[in-house]
């Protein structure tokens, strides 16, 4: 196939945007004719919050009407009319009214933002062919249920850029995580990934191999770099053709994409949704996962295989059958009680029964330490994240984590509990107004037991042992202030703090309660 060589343009982010118009330089004396408007034009919208995101816009104007097509990071949409007058085209597409005007070579386009508001940046032609990718015919593989890849027996514990970077990510950054997660304890208390989330692609080469962008320089000697200091790095990609911020995605280039993945020693893949809703019906979905699957399978390196589609089309039934380690269960998880308890409490119901040594329901990275929260949350998220048999995938700068932050991150005991070998999710077992007790069975017949409260006063909970389903001996040990509580008697009354959680293990026996050696320093593999 001939590809079109994608240069990466001069993106400037002139707001979000409509109150600071970008400088114009004076339009060109003579009307442009269409063909100074004609293919495709790649420009990067920067948020306010940093973020960045990447729009396309194929232009054809023609006889005094316009085609083409916006790809923006929610999806594709047809230009349905336009016109051409001296050096600026307007069109409309989804979302309403859009403006190019011609800067010398460049194109100024304002987009339609929300409630009426309106963005603009500034596009670079990347081609003058106004042909979108991808051009080539989709095939997908008949289904099947692919050889488990032994990784993962443990949920996978690590560290990933997007929940506190975003795409505002770099070679010298993921070095320095790295090393801040030696340093800090993380890799001992068992985190050992080190993931690359969107904003690192390019484009491809003329052979249409990916290539990491210039903030990317060698993704082989970084990868050396992680596993030099006894960890793995992990990388992201989309079966789109393009990734939820707008960038290059893996659509027909599943096999090369993992195989450049494992040639630069790639131990990870988190593989997200994002534009293939446009390449494909949902219920083709398994299909393009279990694609991905089999080329990782046929790569020759062991890379943990993360699906990312938000829970859709009953993933946990289907997760493992492609290659899957772990699968997102929601969509995204944002820094505030009321999204992380809404994913960890409510939506997670019923899935207890699809997690296991090797595959994982995925309720999304931490937030702890991110700043959204108070500590008695963030205890509250890896108790639960814990409970759940999660993913411990952290999402915060560990550079700069305060002693307290770290000390919630690498509590042994609460680690312990989540990579239990049994592989057991827990759930709910007992719920009055805000308080919520949680029950997961661990290995040799012991249980963690959760008391949270959900409200915003202290409060008494009581776990009667009968009614949870707990008979036999017990001894009691209180996790997250590590001591014992002596024999389990027939209930524990625990005052637990607004939000907060008092996180219970139970052994069983009358003696002293002995909690089980860390398991997640091992290699998840
Ligand atoms: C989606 C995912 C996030 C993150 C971003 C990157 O929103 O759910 O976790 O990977 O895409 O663009």
């Amino acid at each position: 196939m001939t590809r079109t060589r994608v240069l990466y343009p001069l993106l400037l982010c002139l707001g979000a945007c409509a109150s600071q118009p970008t400088p114009v330089p004076a339009a060109a004396e003579a009307p442009a004719t269409p063909d100074r408007f004609t293919g495709r034009w790649m420009g990067e919208l920067i948020r306010p919050d940093g973020g960045r995101r990447r729009w396309e816009v194929v232009l054809k104007p023609q006889g005094g009407s316009v085609t083409g097509a916006v790809y923006s990071p929610s999806g594709e949409s047809p230009i349905t009319g336009g016109s051409l007058s001296g050096n600026v085209v307007t069109f409309t597409a989804r979302g309403g009214s859009y403006r190019a005007e011609l800067a010398d070579d460049r194109m100024v386009l304002t987009i339609p933002g929300a409630r009426g508001s309106s963005q603009t940046f500034t596009a670079s032609r990347v081609s003058p062919d106004p042909v979108p990718a991808p051009a080539t015919p989709i095939t997908l593989p008949e289904l099947k249920e692919l050889t488990p890849n032994g990784l993962a027996q443990r949920p996978p514990m690590g560290w990933n850029s997007w929940n506190k970077f975003h795409t505002g990510i770099n070679d010298k950054l993921i070095r320095e995580i790295a090393d801040a997660m030696v340093a800090s304890g993380m890799q001992k208390a068992g985190y050992s990934y080190v993931n690359i989330d969107d904003g690192w692609e390019a484009d491809r080469d003329d052979q249409g191999n990916i290539r990491p962008n210039s903030r990317f320089p060698d993704m082989k000697a970084l990868a050396d770099y992680v596993h030099g200091k006894g960890l793995k790095l992990g990388i992201y990609s989309s079966p789109g053709f393009r990734t939820c911020a707008g960038f290059e995605g893996s659509l027909n280039h599943e096999a090369q994409d993992a195989r450049t993945f494992a040639a630069w020693g790639i131990d990870y893949l988190k593989y997200d949704w994002c534009t293939a809703v446009l390449a494909y019906k949902n219920e083709q979905m398994r299909a393009a996962y279990q694609k991905m699957g089999e080329a990782l399978a046929a790569a020759g390196r062991p890379i943990v295989y993360s699906l990312c589609q938000y829970g859709r089309e009953h993933v946990e039934t289907w997760g493992p059958a492609v290659g899957g380690n772990l699968w997102r269960t929601t969509g995204d998880i944002s820094d505030n009680w009321e999204k992380m308890s809404s994913i960890g409490f409510e939506k997670q119901q019923k899935l207890d029964g699809f997690a296991g040594p090797g595959h994982w329901n995925d309720p999304d990275m931490l937030e702890i330490g991110n700043g959204g929260m108070s500590e008695d949350e963030y205890r509250t998220h890896m108790s639960l994240w814990a409970m759940l048999a999660a993913p411990l995938i952290a999402g915060n700068d560990l550079r700069s984590m305060t002693p307290a932050v770290r000390d919630i991150l690498i509590q042994p005991e609460v680690i312990a509990i989540d990579q239990d070998p049994l592989g057991r999710e827990g759930k709910q077992v007992a719920k009055a107004a805000d308080a919520e007790i949680w029950v997961r069975p661990l290995e040799h017949d012991a249980r963690a037991v959760a008391l949270f409260n959900r409200g915003k006063e202290p409060m008494k909970v009581s776990a009667k042992w009968s009614d949870l389903g707990i008979g036999g001996r017990y001894s009691v040990r209180s996790v997250w202030d590590r001591s014992d509580r002596g024999p389990a008697g027939t209930e524990y009354v625990a005052d637990v703090p607004p939000h907060g959680t008092v996180l219970l293990r139970l052994e069983p026996g009358n003696g002293k309660a002995k909690p089980r050696p860390r398991s997640g320093a091992r290699s998840m593999r």
